[in-house]
């Protein structure tokens, strides 16, 4: 039996090791936590997350050999293996700041780990880093006076939020970089084994440390030029008789391409894709590759781009003006299935109709209240959120779907339609709703990357 600890209990570190309690059942694992108030919801729920399978596996795994604790530094020494995934922003202050990652999470967890520890430990790298992380890591940990010895291996996450318990059930590759030393070896081998107990042998990748933190911000740089690209073609079709829809179609049959991540939309969210491009761009500018820094950061800048034109477009087809008029904001969530609300790209779309002087209505199945968190510092006289989507619609002059939640597709438009301020507007952010259903109810819609279907 091995004893594993993980440091953070959030997005990533509840549901790894709830995946990992559940396939090593003779291994005791801890997830440690300074929120006390997520703490407490891990062990009496409701989750503090939500994210669907979630439950069925923590009420396996909870109190048999999954335990959740607010006390970091007591469970250090029983522990074999210690994961961290603590969250690691984007700085903002200082040297960096707006690029740069922030470490102090990360740095403090390392000395935690250093001070409470006697005996040797693997400390895995689970949270997204910067490339060279690991090393000043090592530095840290090693910076005591005795034989007491730290292997640091990285060991990035790939899940997505939304589909997190199937990613990690069935990860298309685990990756773990180590050292080349006997130790770094022996570190890595040990969490092949672990990982070995539900997962395909070649689909777990060994790497060096580098190429694996490395590996993990190229990923998400990736599947964000992805979204970029086919957004920046959308702007192409609105303003052509081409629809990004069938360009995507088009593009995706290449088996070269792929026909994932092709779906035209108000632009990537989510605590990850912008944080590590910010990160990469960091990296290329520390290191003089000032053209390869340009290239990525463009990336994130046709994602701001894209939200903005959204928004511009609204104005437009509303006669130029959006003041006194009433948004129903159908999704706040940054992608169906989640609750998270971090980075969304609806934080931004609501910032900017507020700007206009619209009063905004929020509906979202499972977001609401990380959206009033996001949204806190507006005035409540001009944002209300509503659970029901038919109430967040009532005497709205527009809707803006925001998330593609398939609940916005069962809908019964006729009645939204009813109840609304006529001429009425759908803007569909995320090209899910049937729009020439809409259209013949009455609405004038609005898709993205195509013409419209107006009635004015
Ligand atoms: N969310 C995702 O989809 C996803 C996917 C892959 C990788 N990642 C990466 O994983 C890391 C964690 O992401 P997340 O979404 O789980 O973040 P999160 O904010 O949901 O969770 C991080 C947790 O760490 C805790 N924490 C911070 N400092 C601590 C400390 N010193 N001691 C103990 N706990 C501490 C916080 O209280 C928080 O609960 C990030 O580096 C992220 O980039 C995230």
């Amino acid at each position: 039996m091995k004893t594993i600890l993980c440091i953070g209990a959030g997005y990533v570190g509840g549901p790894t090791m709830a995946v990992i309690a559940k396939h090593c059942p003779e291994h005791r694992i801890v997830v440690a936590d300074v929120n006390e108030e997520r703490i407490q919801a891990w062990k009496s729920g409701p989750l503090p997350i939500y994210e669907p399978g979630l439950d069925a596996v923590i009420q396996e795994t909870r109190d048999r050999n999954l335990f959740f604790t607010t006390d970091i530094c007591g469970n250090i020494e029983a522990a074999d293996i210690i994961f961290v995934s603590v969250n690691t922003p984007t700085k903002t202050f200082g040297h960096g700041a707006g690029r740069a990652a922030d470490l102090q999470y990360w740095e403090k967890t390392a000395r935690l780990i250093r001070d409470n520890s006697s005996s040797d430990k693997i400390v895995v790298e689970k949270s997204t880093l910067p490339v060279k992380t690991a090393e000043a890591m090592h530095c840290i940990l090693e910076s005591r006076n005795d034989d007491c010895h730290f292997e640091v291996v990285s060991n990035p996450e790939f899940l997505a939020e939304g589909t997190a318990i199937h990613d990690l059930e069935e990860p298309d590759r685990v990756l773990i970089g180590g050292g080349d030393t006997e130790r770094g070896r022996a570190a890595v081998r040990e969490l092949v084994a672990l990982y070995e107990h539900w997962v395909p042998s070649e689909r777990i990748v060994t790497t060096n440390v580098w190429s694996s933190e490395l590996s993990k911000l190229a990923s998400n740089a990736f599947l964000a030029q992805r979204v970029s690209s086919i957004n920046s073609l959308s702007a192409v079709c609105e303003a052509t008789d081409a629809d990004v829809d069938e360009v995507a179609r088009a593009l995706g049959m290449d088996h070269r391409i792929g026909s994932k991540f092709l779906n035209a939309g108000i632009g990537f969210g989510g605590s990850c894709f912008k944080k590590d491009i910010l990160n990469l761009v960091y990296l290329c500018e520390y290191y003089g590759l000032q053209e390869v820094a340009r290239y990525w950061e463009g990336v994130i800048q046709m994602n701001e781009y894209q939200k903005q034109r959204f928004v511009g477009r609204m104005m437009r087809t509303m006669f130029n003006t959006l003041a006194d008029k009433t948004i129903a904001v159908f999704g706040f969530a940054f992608k169906a299935q989640t609750s998270d609300t971090r980075d969304s790209p609806a934080i931004t779309v609501c910032r900017e109709l507020l700007e206009e002087k619209a009063r905004v209505v929020v509906t979202d199945p499972q977001a609401l209240d990380n959206a009033k968190s996001a949204l806190s510092e507006v005035d409540p006289e001009n944002i209300t959120f509503e659970q029901d989507p038919y109430a967040a619609a009532e005497g709205a002059h527009a809707i803006a779907v925001l998330t593609p939640w398939p609940e916005f597709q069962e809908l019964d438009y006729e009645k939204i339609y009813r109840a609304m301020q006529k001429p009425a507007f759908i803007f569909d952010g995320r090209n899910v709703l049937d729009q020439n259903q809409l259209y013949r109810i009455g609405f004038n819609v609005y898709p993205v990357g195509k013409q419209p279907l107006s009635h004015v």
